[in-house]
C-alpha cells in the first residue's frame, strides 16, 4: 500500500516513523510520503488560506495550491488512488471504512486546516481519471483543529488490517467493533490484585463457558455504553442478557 499526505504540518507526521508505519515500512508493505502544501505556493507569502465567500468566521483554504499538490501526488493513469479528506462534516470512521480503506492500494491524505479546503478541490478531484473515490471522514463529533490527528488515527486503524502487518490475525478477529459489539473486558495474572479478583470462569479452564460468558459480557457493555450499535430489539426495555450457564 502506498500513503500520501498533504498537509501544511509536515512534522504532524513523524510519529509515523515510529512503531506503526515504520514497521511496515521497512517490511515493505507500506511507502509513505508527506509533502508540505505550502510547496505549491507560489506569491512570497505562501499563503494557503483566505476569507470565505459569503462571509463568515475563519478562513478557508484556498485551490490553486491544493489543485498543484494533487496534481503531483496523485498517480500517472492508469493507476488510481483514494483521496481521504478528514474532516468533521465528513461520513463516520467505522471498523468498515477501516477495512474498506485496507484493501486499496493507495490512499492520499488531504489534511485541511481553519475551516475547510474549498469544495471546488474535492469536486474537481472526483472526477479526475486517477481518482477511485473521494472520502470525506470523520472521526467523530467533535472539532479538531485540522485533519492531522485524524488522518493519523486513520492510518493506524487501517495499516493494522493489512494482511502480514499484524502478529495475531485471531486478536483482529476478537476485539471491538469486528463482530459489532465492544470487547468484552480482559484480565492476566496474577489471579488476584489488590483484593480484586478475576472473574473463577476464566480460570475455569471450560472453553464453553468461557466464551459463553464473554459474549454475555460484550453484549452487556455494549447495552450499557453503546446502545445505538445493538438491534433494535435489543435496545428497548424488554431485552434482557441470558446468563452463561
Ligand atoms: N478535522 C477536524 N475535526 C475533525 C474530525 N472530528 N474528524 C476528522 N477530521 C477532522
Amino acid at each position: 500500500m502506498r500513503l500520501d499526505y498533504v498537509t501544511i504540518f509536515p512534522d504532524f507526521f513523524a510519529p509515523l516513523s515510529l512503531s506503526l508505519a515504520g514497521k511496515a515500512v521497512d517490511s515493505g508493505l507500506l511507502s509513505v510520503a508527506v509533502h508540505d502544501l505550502r510547496t505549491w505556493t507560489t506569491d512570497r507569502h505562501r499563503t494557503v488560506d483566505d476569507t470565505p465567500y459569503g462571509g463568515g468566521a475563519g478562513m478557508v483554504m484556498k485551490p490553486e495550491a491544493w489543485g498543484a499538490a494533487l496534481d503531483a501526488v496523485l498517480p500517472a493513469p492508469p493507476a488510481r488512488a483514494t483521496l481521504v479528506v478528514p474532516t468533521p462534516s465528513g461520513r463516520p470512521f467505522t471498523q468498515a471504512l477501516a477495512r474498506d480503506l485496507a484493501g486499496r492500494e493507495h490512499l492520499v491524505f488531504a489534511c485541511g486546516r481553519y475551516e475547510g479546503i474549498d469544495q471546488r478541490v474535492l469536486d474537481h478531484a472526483a472526477t479526475r481519471a486517477e481518482v477511485d473515490e473521494v472520502v470525506e471522514v470523520s472521526l467523530g463529533d467533535y472539532v479538531l483543529n485540522g485533519g492531522e490527528v485524524a488522518a493519523l488515527a486513520i492510518t493506524e486503524a487501517v495499516v493494522r488490517l493489512l494482511p502480514g502487518f499484524m502478529g495475531n490475525a485471531s486478536s483482529l478477529v476478537e476485539e471491538s467493533h469486528e463482530d459489532g459489539l465492544l470487547e468484552y473486558p480482559v484480565y492476566t495474572k496474577p489471579s488476584s490484585w489488590r483484593g480484586h479478583e478475576v472473574p473463577p470462569v476464566l480460570l475455569s479452564g471450560d472453553h464453553g463457558r468461557i466464551a459463553a460468558w464473554r459474549r454475555e459480557q460484550a453484549l452487556e457493555r455494549t447495552a450499557r455504553r453503546r446502545p445505538d450499535l445493538l438491534p433494535p430489539t435489543a435496545t428497548g426495555t424488554d431485552w434482557t442478557i441470558v446468563p452463561a450457564t
